[in-house]
């Protein structure tokens, strides 16, 4: 089982609509995929789960909120199978094809579990604030690895929120892979360089504490790439302007993936309310299936990458 955190401290540059679509394009394949929503903002729970539903059904015993709001409380966490749900209405879609997509939701509430989280961070020495570091951040690594044991799952994708709090470090620390979409402009490119230094940063720090400790694991995330999204193509390739950050951030160090998201408003921005990611969906010709055949092109890529080819 693979487990991949999707992230970019940029905002919307479309990692929760890069998720959604590899999730739904990986389930069609017919692989069994568990997707985590780690964005107070809940745009990827909202993709596959109605408002109202959440709203009576899941918003007070499950998501990912309940689960960190157990650890804030000094509880061992529950399993995170407790908090697992299967949206419907993606799921039909994949009846015939023997994948399927849970998720974990995520709760507008989930801005505060940082703020607890960071309180338990101190320590009356320097050791005892090494141990707490690990604990602190490794908790959602933890309750991955014991669903690891289970089977259930051929990969975990965690979709992060814009921002490297402690919520999006227990994704990466939890990962073993890291995907960054990016929309190819000028501030998106000088992210990047500063998101990989990031990550380089935190993974040296872990390990630094984790060494400390005899039941210590290392972690070693793999950046698998770069995927650009919302491309705008004029005679089948990316305008100009567009060219130019793809080639700056080919420069840098970090793998580009050839397969990108095209720009198009119209079906990105209505399949979150259909709860039916755009891949999912048979468009008889014309641009719109374009998207479609390009998005399956990048899963390719994307399953490729994962096995290092
Ligand atoms: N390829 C695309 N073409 C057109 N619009 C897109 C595309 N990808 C995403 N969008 C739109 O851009 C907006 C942001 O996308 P998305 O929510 O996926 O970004 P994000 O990086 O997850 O944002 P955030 O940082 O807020 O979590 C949404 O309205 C979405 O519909
Ligand atoms: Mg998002």
């Amino acid at each position: 089982m693979n487990v991949v955190a999707v992230i970019n401290y940029k905002g919307g540059v479309g990692k929760t609509t890069v998720t959604a679509n590899l999730a739904a394009e990986l389930a069609w394949q017919g692989k069994r995929v568990l997707l985590i929503d780690t964005d107070a903002q809940a745009s990827l729970t909202f993709s596959f789960v109605k408002p109202d539903v959440w709203d009576s059904t899941y918003k007070d015993t499950k998501t990912i909120k309940s689960w960190f709001d157990a650890i804030s409380g000094g509880a061992e966490p529950p399993s995170l199978e407790d908090f697992v749900i299967t949206p419907r209405e993606a799921n039909l879609r994949l009846r015939k094809n023997g994948g399927k997509i849970d998720l974990i939701c995520s709760h507008l509430g989930l801005i505060n579990v940082d703020l607890e989280l960071a309180t338990l961070l101190g320590g009356v020495n320097l050791n005892q604030t090494k141990r707490n570091y690990i604990k602190v951040h490794g908790k959602l690594r933890e309750a991955i690895q014991a669903l690891k044991e289970k089977d259930n799952y051929d990969i975990i994708l965690i979709d992060c929120p814009p921002n490297f709090n402690i919520v999006t470090k227990n994704a990466i620390v939890a990962s073993e892979n890291i995907l960054i979409p990016a929309k190819p402009d000028y501030l998106s490119t000088l992210g990047i360089d500063y998101l990989q230094r990031s990550v380089k940063e935190l993974v040296k720090e872990y390990n630094e504490y984790a060494a400390l400790d005899p039941n210590g694991e290392q972690i070693s995330p793999d950046i698998l790439g770069v995927v650009f999204t919302m491309i705008q193509i004029t005679s089948g390739a990316p305008i100009r302007a567009q060219q130019q950050f793809i080639s700056q951030t080919k420069r840098l160090d970090v793998p580009t993936f050839k397969n990108y998201f095209r720009e198009n408003k119209t079906i990105f921005a209505s399949a979150p309310q259909e709860l039916v990611p755009v891949v999912l969906n048979r468009f008889p010709d014309g641009t719109y299936s374009n998207v479609v055949e390009e998005i399956e092109n990048f899963v390719e890529e994307f399953d490729q990458s994962l096995l290092g080819l």
